[in-house]
Order: structure tokens, then C-alpha cells, then sequence
């Protein structure tokens, strides 16, 4: 059973975190979305909050599941006997950020891969920042989120 994570803020979940979730469950058995501390960011959403709103985005995903953790992504990996860490790249940017973190990974924990899935080209833009300054000004966030979730993030940032 091949098992991966896709780790990250999430905060909160958007499209294009959506997107490669789906992907990277038709690669993998069972994937695990897991809501991580980010040391260099602050969320507003609490890693509560993140998860009810991941939970409610992936309902009707077979092989997905939420979890969240506060400790080294490399850790939770090991004990949890994930084959694979799935990232999400939009840009070069991106991929310099990432690409740091997966030398680093892979390092702390060898047996695990970590596996970029290219941004759709509809999402490339989006991002949790995007979302959280659109709704914080009552905009409208629904061509960015999953539709299930719009209202509940609206009426919370705004
Ligand atoms: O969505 P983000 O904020 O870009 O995700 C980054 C995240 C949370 C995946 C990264 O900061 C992380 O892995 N945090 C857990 C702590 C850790 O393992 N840090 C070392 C990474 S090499």
C-alpha cells in the first residue's frame, strides 16, 4: 500500500490545493492532507478550523483523509510509513522553496520521496494569501474555493 501526504497550511484550502490532492490520490493508495506548522507563518484559521474546512473540500475523495500535526513533517512521515510527500508548483518560485525543503526531507527521512505536481494553469495564480485578503475586504472568494466552503469562509474573514 503505497501511502503519501500532502502537507501544508492550508489556510485556507483553495482550488489549486484541491487540485493536486485529486491528482495525487489517482497516483497513490491513500493520501493523508495534513494540516502542519508552517514556522514562518501565522494562520488565522486554527488547525481546527483548517481541518473541518479540508474534511468538508474533500468529501466524496475515496482515498483521502485529513490529519494535522505539529513537529517535522519528517517525523510524522516515518511513523506513519508515508511513501511519498506531495507538493503543489505554480512557479520557480515555488520550486526553489520546495526543492530546499525536499533536500531537507529527504535527508530526515530517506525512504520517503518527495513528488512535484505542476499547478493546473487556472490556479496558478491562486493562493491562501489571495483568498484571505479578497474575502478579509468582502469579496467574493467562489471562483477560488470549493463551492461548499464559500460561505463559511467569507463570514469568517470578512
Ligand atoms: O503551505 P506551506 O506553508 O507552504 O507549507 C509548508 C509546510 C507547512 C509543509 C512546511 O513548513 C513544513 O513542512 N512544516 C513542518 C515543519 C518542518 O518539517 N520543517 C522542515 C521542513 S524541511
Amino acid at each position: 500500500m503505497k501511502k503519501a501526504v500532502c502537507p501544508g497550511s492550508f489556510d485556507p484550502i483553495t482550488n489549486g490545493h484541491i487540485d493536486i490532492i485529486k491528482r495525487a490520490a489517482e497516483l497513490f493508495d491513500e493520501v493523508t492532507v495534513l494540516v502542519v506548522t508552517n514556522p514562518d507563518k501565522k494562520c488565522v484559521f486554527s488547525p481546527e478550523e483548517r481541518c473541518s474546512l479540508i474534511e468538508k473540500a474533500i468529501e466524496g475523495i475515496e482515498n483521502v483523509k485529513v490529519d494535522s500535526f505539529s513537529g517535522l513533517l519528517a517525523d510524522y512521515v516515518k511513523q506513519n510509513g508515508m511513501s511519498a510527500i506531495v507538493k503543489g508548483i505554480r512557479s520557480s518560485s515555488d520550486f526553489e522553496y520546495e526543492f530546499q525543503m525536499a533536500l531537507a526531507n529527504r535527508s530526515l527521512a530517506p525512504n520517503a520521496e518527495t513528488v512535484f505536481i505542476t499547478a493546473d494553469p487556472q490556479n496558478m495564480y491562486v493562493s491562501s494569501s489571495l483568498i484571505r485578503q479578497i474575502a478579509g475586504f468582502g469579496g467574493d472568494v467562489s471562483d477560488f474555493v470549493p463551492k461548499n466552503i464559500v460561505l463559511e469562509i467569507e463570514k469568517r474573514l470578512k
